[in-house]
């Protein structure tokens, strides 16, 4: 947005109104597409823009709209309140003014209010003045509203009611320019369709969802998104199976975040100066946060939405699925050869094949005989099983007469008895089809639906003894195969809901309900049309309760593929049905990084690719990528294209690509206790898990646009290779603070944009100076590594005078009790590198700010290792006042280890390091140089351990 006109003063306040918008368009105001319902450089003409009132500028070559709405139709009639932290106004319609469709009656008069919600956090509300229109239910949502500490405390400022806008936001740190506002040219508020503009002074903008964006820092020229829960694979440019109408936009300094809360049908179209919303109904309720950093205002979102769940420590371990095993002994194979090979494997998973004619808690008797002690076998090796339940349940009696042995399908007829299934208009339950043919669907919106969801569950559970340690909850978008493009004859009710006057042209179909139920059946919280997005966020919601009621010690684990804003809350999410083709590694990052954003730090795409078969060369390559995604699984599709797709699980390809999975995934198991601490910080804090380098360097100009690469934290920097035949690969190392090699532990000379040696067994992690990462000896499952010593890899930044820094920490809990930290069952632990001015002395120390858990273990920190140590000197080491010996030092790589360490997990610890006298010099680099020989001969085997 660039700055404005004066407006001149004239009598009359029709002329003021249009000179205003005249003087906003000249400034360069949003350009509001006056026929939205035409795509993209499709252009009316002169006629058909004059007739809608709109001002016809012809088609252009950067892709604007060549007939614009400039008119503002709404006026401020009366404020009924303006303080400091409050405003209230109402907007009455000018008489001549109406919205483009005329099946949608326009509101005469609205209620406008701006409050200010806490320092960092204001919301506007437009709405129907009798607030009677539907709004996204407390019950999904409720967003805290504590108000500033005082009035002055806001970071922001606001101005109602200018010429032009109806809002302008100031962030107080650029006072000069609004950073955000509510323009009133093209303003329209009719019952299903509503549009605003919103112009930015803010250029990058990252974010709404749910789709396959395929970059992180959105296009501008006019690209058009729509937001509405879909069953569609993230391979197009269409809307798929999350809503998030968020997005933060950061620019020079500046850091906001905006949130639409509203669950109805919504476009944004991205513009050079704004956005445009384009709103199929509810109301317009706006959460604005701002903050000093990327990080800190995805803290501030994170605390508004509710923070993510803490997730078992097994739940970071691998993970193996594939839909098409056609029998139990398939599965059993998988297991069996994937634990031969040595495979650090945490969790296998059953998809549809386990049930009787892919319905809800049934098993297949033939095909599946013996999955209880399948599971109970996981078990007895520290695996996990989690299974996959759908939420359509299976209406077809006559087929369960012929399939199931009792002939009566329990689960459907107790939802019957209990009244949970979602409802047509005349109260009769409305039926689809989706795996088992004629099928419900459960209102999750109803809490009778709880206690019917949770019987089953536990019956599967107990009854049928199956252990399952989590869910998986697919196809809640919801998914129905009844009005799938191909059926045109499946039609559902002519009304305003399946019809509604305005379909978004960024929508994946023609018809509204494509894929889904009809829009006015009936839900607890509202009408389809406006709770649709909402279905797979409530099936989370009593998903996650359902295992809280049953299994109130341990932490609950579910994996939702729809979901809304604030799920993450109550489940987390896989990215879906990608393709196993290589530009789907590269859109995995960006999407991965969208969801940190969106509250969701646990998720990951399917390793490999699910449609289609994966090359040796891409699953070995995604596998590298796919051992830094925080959910790590490879999961594959039963046939593509009427072809049975080959295995891809790890075992299923030769000695040499076992060998290079291996090593990435013992990688990942070595650095566990580093990510599971970001997961703690998530979890109290919403910090991001995994970020981009523009997340972590906002200040680093350079990185803004790169999403070929991302970080764990704050520490750790991932370059994977992403297309074929790469023997090497671009990639940007931030200069701020400098890096070293994580495997080798050498210090990057050269660091901005580089070229990094990536051969296939090979992917660049690095590590940033000025931190330490706690690991830990990995094995094949979590289960067996959590037995295992714990280290430290100290990153350290040297500063003037030879004086080291770097600082990390760690937390520590039995990994899978709810709630440890609120409970007090956990440790923390701090780590500091620092050196003493006077003596030059540098010290390591390990505190302990909180001790309440006792590891049945007796864990121990065995090794440390510090990079970017001055080994040109001769030092001795003590440890808690004791000398150490067992000290080994690399010259070339400047890196000193300390082995056979003994520090208890749980106590503090300090480890001084002093320059000896110069006399035992000569046999310390005898020592040095042995030790350097001896660390060469182990490289070979374990490329997860240093090669120092
Ligand atoms: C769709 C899911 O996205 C996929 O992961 C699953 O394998 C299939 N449904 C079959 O259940």
């Amino acid at each position: 947005m660039k700055p404005r006109l004066n407006v001149v003063l004239v009598a009359s306040a029709g002329l003021l109104l249009a000179a205003a918008s005249i003087c906003v368009q000249r400034a360069g105001a949003v350009k509001t597409n006056c026929f939205p319902e035409l795509k993209q450089n499709e252009d009316p003409g002169r006629e058909r823009c004059e007739q809608r009132k709109c001002e016809y500028e012809g088609q252009q070559s950067d892709n604007s709209p060549s007939c614009l709405w400039t008119r503002g139709g709404y006026i401020v009639s009366s404020v009924t309140e303006n303080t400091n932290t409050q405003y209230s106004a109402v907007l009455t319609r000018q008489q001549d003014y109406n919205g483009p469709f005329p099946g949608s009656r326009d509101l005469d008069e609205l209620r406008f209010s701006v409050k200010a919600i806490s320092d960092n956090g204001l919301r506007i509300t437009i709405s129907d003045l009798g607030g009677v229109r539907y709004q996204v239910p407390k019950e999904a949502l409720n967003i805290p509203e504590p108000g500033p500490t005082n009035p002055d405390a806001t970071v922001y400022r606001w101005e109602a009611n200018t010429s032009s806008s109806l809002l302008d936001v100031y962030q107080k740190t650029h006072p000069d320019q609004a950073i955000m506002s509510l323009l009133k040219a093209g303003f329209v508020f009719s019952d299903q369709f509503i549009q605003l503009s919103l112009g930015l002074d803010c250029q990058n903008i990252v974010g709404f969802g749910e789709h396959n964006h395929e970059r992180l820092v959105h296009d501008r020229r006019y690209k058009r998104w729509s937001i509405f829960t879909r069953d569609a694979s993230p391979t197009g440019p269409g809307n798929i199976y999350g809503a998030h109408p968020y997005f933060v936009c950061t620019d020079a300094g500046k850091h906001m975040g905006v949130l639409l809360k509203n669950s109805n049908a919504i476009e944004v179209e991205l513009t050079p100066d704004g956005i445009v919303y384009r709103v199929l109904g509810g109301i317009l309720d706006f959460y604005v946060f701002m903050a000093s950093s990327p990080e800190s205002l995805a803290q501030t979102y994170s605390a508004a939405i509710g923070h993510p769940l803490m997730p078992p420590y097994w739940s970071l371990g691998f993970q193996l699925c594939r839909w098409g095993y056609r029998n139990i002994t398939e599965v059993q194979n998988v297991i069996a050869r994937n634990r031969a090979i040595g495979l650090p494997y945490d969790v296998q998973y059953g998809d549809i094949d386990y049930m009787q004619n892919t319905m809800d808690f049934t098993i297949d008797a033939t095909n599946y005989p013996g999955l209880s002690s399948m599971v109970d076998d996981l078990h007895s090796h520290g695996q996990k099983y989690f299974v996959i339940l759908d939420p359509a349940i299976s209406s077809d009696v006559e087929m369960h007469k012929q399939v199931l042995p009792s002939q009566r399908y329990e689960p459907y007829h107790d939802g019957l008895t209990r009244g949970v299934y979602v409802k047509n208009l005349d109260d009769t339950v409305h039926e689809g089809e989706v795996w088992p043919g004629r099928t419900v669907f459960p209102d999750y919106t109803l809490s009778a639906t709880q206690a019917w969801w949770e019987r089953w569950v536990s019956d599967f559970y107990y009854n049928q003894s199956i252990r399952v340690d989590g869910l998986w909850i697919d196809m809640n978008e919801p998914a129905s195969f009844t009005y799938e493009p191909h059926k045109p004859q499946n039609v559902c009710p002519n009304n305003t809901w399946n019809y509604p006057p305005y379909i978004p042209t960024s929508f994946i179909g023609d018809r509204f309900y494509e894929k889904t139920i009809c829009m006015e059946t009936k839900h607890n919280w509202g009408r389809h049309y406006d709770v649709h997005s909402l279905y797979g966020h409530s099936m989370g919601m009593q998903s996650y309760q359902t295992l809280r009621n049953l299994f109130p010690e341990k932490r609950p684990i579910v994996f939702s593929r729809s979901t809304f804003v604030g799920s993450g809350r109550y489940a987390q999410h896989w990215l879906g049905d990608n393709h196993s083709r290589w530009p789907d590694l590269h859109w995995s990052i960006i999407t991965m990084l969208e969801f940190n954003l969106f509250g969701f730090p646990y998720n990951g795409a399917d390793i490999c690719g699910f449609v289609y078969d994966a090359t040796r060369e891409m699953c070995i390559r995604w596998t590298q990528l796919g051992a830094f995604y925080p959910f790590s699984r490879n999961h594959n599709i039963k046939e593509a294209d009427g072809v049975r797709t080959r295995d891809q699980d790890p075992a299923s390809w030769d000695a040499e690509a076992q060998k290079i999975m291996k090593d990435a995934l013992f990688f990942r198991y070595k650095y566990l206790p580093y990510l599971y601490t970001l997961f703690h910080y998530a979890h109290t804090n919403g910090a991001t898990v995994v970020r981009s380098l523009a997340h972590e360097f906002p200040n680093d100009t350079a990185a803004v646009r790169i999403d070929e690469q991302f970080l764990w934290g704050s520490a750790m920097l991932i370059s994977p290779v992403l297309s074929p035949a790469k023997l090497s690969i671009r990639a940007y190392l931030p200069p701020e603070d400098g890096w070293y090699d994580a495997y080798t532990g050498e210090e990057v000379q050269e660091t901005g944009l580089v070229m990094l040696d990536a051969p296939l067994e090979h992917i660049n992690v690095h590590i940033r100076k000025g931190f330490i990462l706690p690991w830990q000896t990995p094995s094949t499952t979590t289960v067996s590594s959590r037995n295992n010593g714990l280290g430290l890899l100290v990153a350290a930044k040297q500063l003037p005078n030879s004086n080291l820094k770097a600082t990390g920490s760690l937390f520590w809990d039995d990994g899978e009790s709810f709630e440890t930290y609120t409970a007090k069952k956990f440790i923390l632990h701090e780590f500091e590198l620092s050196t003493d001015e006077t003596s030059g002395n540098h010290v390591l120390v390990i505190r302990t700010p909180f001790n309440g858990y006792k590891d049945p273990n007796s864990l121990k920190f065995e090794n440390i290792t510090i990079l970017g140590f001055d080994t040109s000197k001769d030092w001795s080491v003590s440890v808690n006042s004791e000398q150490h010996s067992e000290i080994r030092v690399n010259p070339n790589r400047k890196t000193l280890i300390l082995d056979s360490l003994s520090l208890p997990l749980g106590q503090s610890h300090s480890i001084t390091f002093a320059v000896r006298s110069a006399g035992t010099a000569l046999a310390s680099a005898v020592a040095v140089a042995i030790c350097a020989l001896l660390s060469t001969a182990v490289t070979g085997n374990n490329r997860w351990s240093l090669a120092i």
